[in-house]
C-alpha cells in the first residue's frame, strides 16, 4: 500500500505536489469512490485508480542509461524523421522518457525512465544534481574566461550557477581545447551557451557523468538497466542537493 499521491506521481501523472492538488480538487477516484483528502493509501496492483475518469497505468518501473550517439533526438517522435532515442532501446516495450534532455548533437549519458516522480526529482530546478560534460571547444580559452564560467556567466535567461572546469588537452595545431565542465543546473543548451558567451563555441559535447553515475565502458548507442543501488544513489543525490543556494 502506498499513499495515493505517490502512486499518481510514480505513474507519471505529475509531481507529487500537483497530484495532491488533483486529489484535493476531487479529480481522483479509487474503486469508483472519490478521494478528496490526503493520506489515503491504495495498492495500484489491486485498486482501480482514476484521474479525471481515466484509469492510471501502473507499470513496473524501468530505469535505463543510454550512451546516446550524436545525431539522435531525445523526443518521443520526430516529424522530420530523424533518429530518436527509442531506436536505441531494442527489447524495451514500455514507454520511457528521457530525464532531462541532450541536444541532437550532444552525445553521452542519457537516463530514461517511466517513473515520472524519479524524473521530476532529478530535473526539478530546485535540485542541483551535478552533470559533467566533456567539451571540445574552438580556440584555447584563457584562465580568465574559464574563471567567468566557474563563477557564473550572464546568459539570456540569467546568470549561471558556479560550475567546475578542468583543462584536459590543448591541440594547438587544430586550435582547440578539451575541457571538462560540471554544472548544477539543466537549462536548455546550457553548456553550449556558456562557451558561446566566452566566444569559444563547442565543437563536440559529451555528457560523461550524471550525479555519481558514469557510463563505465557502455559502448556508443548501447543501453543498460540501472541497478537498484544506482537508482537510490541518484535519488539521494537529488535530495542532498535540494535548494542549495546559488
Ligand atoms: N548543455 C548543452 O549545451 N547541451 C546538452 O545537450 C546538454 C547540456
Amino acid at each position: 500500500m502506498e499513499r495515493l499521491q505517490k502512486i499518481l506521481a510514480q505513474a507519471g501523472i505529475a509531481s507529487r505536489r500537483k497530484c495532491e492538488e488533483l486529489i484535493l480538487s476531487g479529480q481522483v477516484e479509487v474503486n469508483g469512490e472519490p478521494v478528496t483528502t490526503l493520506g489515503v493509501k491504495a495498492d495500484p496492483a489491486v485498486d482501480v485508480i482514476t484521474v479525471k475518469g481515466r484509469p492510471i497505468k501502473s507499470e513496473s518501473k524501468l530505469y535505463l542509461m543510454l550512451n546516446k550517439p550524436k545525431g539522435v533526438i531525445t523526443s518521443a517522435n520526430d516529424p522530420q524523421g530523424r533518429k530518436i532515442v527509442s531506436d536505441y532501446l531494442p527489447g524495451i516495450k514500455e514507454r520511457v522518457y528521457p530525464v532531462g534532455r541532450l541536444d541532437y548533437d550532444t552525445e553521452g549519458l542519457l537516463l530514461l525512465t517511466n517513473d515520472g516522480e524519479f524524473a521530476n526529482l532529478l530535473t526539478h530546478p530546485s535540485h542541483h544534481v551535478p552533470k559533467t560534460y566533456w567539451a571540445t571547444v574552438k580556440g584555447v580559452p584563457h584562465g580568465s574566461s574559464l574563471e567567468k564560467l566557474q563563477k557564473g556567466v550572464l546568459l539570456e535567461d540569467g546568470i549561471t550557477a558556479p560550475a567546475e572546469l578542468e583543462y584536459h588537452d590543448v591541440d594547438t595545431a587544430k586550435n582547440q581545447a578539451t575541457i571538462t565542465i560540471t554544472i548544477y543546473e539543466g537549462r536548455n543548451r546550457q553548456v553550449r551557451r556558456m562557451f558561446d558567451a566566452i566566444s569559444h563555441p563547442v565543437i563536440l559535447l559529451r555528457r560523461i557523468k550524471f550525479g555519481d553515475l558514469t557510463m563505465h565502458g557502455l559502448a556508443r548507442g548501447k543501453y543498460r538497466h540501472l541497478t537498484p543501488k544506482e537508482v537510490e544513489q541518484l535519488r539521494a543525490s537529488a535530495l542532498k542537493t535540494h535548494k542549495i543556494q546559488k
